[in-house]
């Protein structure tokens, strides 16, 4: 299948590794050029350099997208570099586990920050380059824990992703037709030394129960299937989707909506 991403220019946030680096490879496979950034210099520069392997020109922009003013040279920079902005992936994203009662303004703009609202100036700044060409898409990676409940200790996690899918939701209403707005909600993603795999070394048997007992599909999801999922719905082929939320999770979800 075409996916029509040839020649295209892609943002995607958080790229230095894990979900966010599949992802910009997968864009870069399908022909995009991208660009991407991370605060640690080094991991970035590793990243672009094996995301140029895919064939793709890479810019890459080492930054804290929760600093002011840097989601706006992200795109400034982009534009400038390849003269189109076509898809915005927002990647970016962590999680702060706290009882609610015990948790601070401070802890609840750090996470704000980086969850929602980095992916609010991202978009805000990239709209005026996005409309300017046919086809282009934002997609959010949210989470299951953005569309249900995740439980004790995740109020900043749950707030901010469900926050992420709302929004991605009136975007879509109000950027139709020239820009479509999704968002995914990906389950539990174990990728070679991310926070999944870290826990499967450090307690093997509680993981494998953890499996068993939350996944329909009785494994981890792979970084690659998020990647997957997120490059149809920037592509040509998903004309059709906006505002939708896509669960990647192999049955780990149980919301009816
Ligand atoms: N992994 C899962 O199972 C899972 C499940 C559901 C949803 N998600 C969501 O998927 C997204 C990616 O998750 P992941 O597991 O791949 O994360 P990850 O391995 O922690 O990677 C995060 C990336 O973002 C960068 N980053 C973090 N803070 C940043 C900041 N302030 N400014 C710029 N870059 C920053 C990191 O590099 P630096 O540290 O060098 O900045 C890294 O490149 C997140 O939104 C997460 O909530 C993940």
């Amino acid at each position: 299948m075409n996916l029509g991403l040839q020649d295209r220019v892609a943002i995607v946030t958080g790229a230095s590794q894990g979900i966010g680096k599949y992802i910009a490879e997968a864009l870069a496979r399908e022909g995009c050029d991208v660009a991407i950034c991370a605060r640690t210099e080094s991991d970035l520069e590793e990243a672009a350099r094996d995301i140029e392997e895919e064939g793709a020109d890479v810019l890459a922009v080492p930054m804290d997208v929760t600093e002011e003013g840097e989601p706006e040279r992200l795109v400034a920079e982009t534009a400038e570099r390849f003269g189109r902005i076509d898809v915005y992936v927002g990647n970016v994203g962590g999680n702060r586990r706290g009882k609610f009662e015990e948790l601070s303004d401070e802890d609840w703009e750090d996470l704000i920050d980086l969850n929602f609202m980095s992916h609010v100036r991202v978009s805000r700044a990239a709209i005026p380059h996005m409309r300017e060409v046919e086809g282009a898409s934002i997609c959010y990676i949210s989470s299951i824990f953005g569309r249900e409940l995740g439980g004790a200790g995740l109020s900043l996690y749950n707030t901010t992703k469900s926050a992420l899918i709302s929004v991605s939701n009136v975007m879509a209403q109000e950027l139709a037709p020239e820009i479509r707005v999704n968002s995914v909600a990906p389950g539990s993603i174990r990728y070679p030394g991310g926070s999944w795999d870290q826990r499967v070394k450090e307690n093997p048997e509680e993981m494998k129960q953890f499996v068993d007992q939350n996944i329909a599909i009785e494994r981890f999801g792979r970084a690659t299937e998020v990647a997957d999922a997120v490059t149809f719905l920037c592509s040509e082929r998903a004309s059709l989707i906006t505002g939708t939320c896509i669960n990647v999770d192999g049955g780990q979800s149980h919301s009816l909506i």
